[in-house]
């Protein structure tokens, strides 16, 4: 079975991320500040905001790895830097401390958002992040340059950009494979704090439209095809899986 690394496993996507892996025959292995429900392998407990706290967890990790998915993440009414660190620069730090632990030919998927849907718009701003090479640096570019609106947004824009950016480095990141899925809205715990950052009318707008929200078991399987060696040529992609409304979007549907 693949081995795997799993961050934010402890509740929602990330849980139902780990719980197919496991039932698939992985071994699972959690990345989470919170301890997780699903019978892992093992539980490393990381803090995504805090580079050395990265550090220690890799350190106790190991290497020898097949899969990583970048499932953690916090909505947009925590305050701004501490969601860009933790959906864009620990993610970042996190994958590229990996980078000489995984296995060639593994593959490290990102739990985006259709908040990360903007990406167009503003691509030269998120290239001009991506110009930095450390946590710390692009930190210090945070607090500069600072992007207009929900930072919730512009971190999933960043980690669209940077997956589609480093599919095209996978010479130079060790034979790996980086996509991202952008999931809809899930019935996770953190539903009720989008409802807060991004208004419920939006919210029930995007319901009312598609009938339900997604499940976080309707999302896991999308992870877990982009682990698998079965999508052994798709790299630097990042797909919806948000049962139409992306495309409804694009389409001018909506
Ligand atoms: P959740 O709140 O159920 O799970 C988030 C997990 O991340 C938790 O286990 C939490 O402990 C962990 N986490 C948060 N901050 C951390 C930190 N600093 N260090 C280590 N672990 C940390 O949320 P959910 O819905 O499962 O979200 C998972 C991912 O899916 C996130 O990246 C989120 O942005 C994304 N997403 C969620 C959507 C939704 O509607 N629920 C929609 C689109 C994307």
């Amino acid at each position: 079975g693949l081995r795997c690394l799993v961050t934010g496993a402890a509740s929602g996507i990330g849980d139902a991320v780990a719980r197919a892996l496991i039932a698939d025959g992985a071994e699972v292995v959690s990345l989470d500040r919170n301890k997780p429900t699903a019978d892992v392998a093992s539980h490393i407990e990381i803090d995504l905001a805090d580079p050395a706290a990265i550090d220690a967890a890799v350190a106790e990790a190991g290497s020898g790895w097949d899969v990583l998915a970048n499932v953690a993440g916090v909505p947009g009414n925590a305050p701004s830097e501490t969601v860009f660190r933790v959906n864009f620069l620990g993610l970042r730090h996190l994958t590229e401390s990996l980078f000489e632990r995984m296995n060639p030919g593994g593959s490290i998927v990102n739990v985006a958002s259709i908040a990360g849907f903007g990406w167009p718009q503003r691509l030269e701003t998120v290239r001009d992040l991506l110009t930095t090479e450390t946590f710390d640096e692009g930190l210090a570019w945070f607090r500069e340059h600072r992007p207009e609106g929900n930072a919730y947004n512009f971190s999933k824009e960043a980690v669209v950009v940077y997956t589609m950016a480093m599919g095209g480095a996978v010479r130079e990141m060790n034979e790996l494979r980086i996509n991202a899925v952008m999931p809809g809205p899930v019935e996770t715990p953190i539903l009720a704090d989008f409802e807060e950052s991004m208004g419920k009318q939006t919210l029930d707008g995007v319901r009312a439209f598609l009938g339900r929200h997604a499940t976080a078991a309707d999302i896991a399987p999308a992870v877990e095809f982009l682990a698998s060696r079965s999508s052994g040529w798709i790299n630097g992609v990042a797909f919806p899986a948000d049962g139409g409304i992306t495309g409804a979007v694009m389409a001018g549907l909506v």
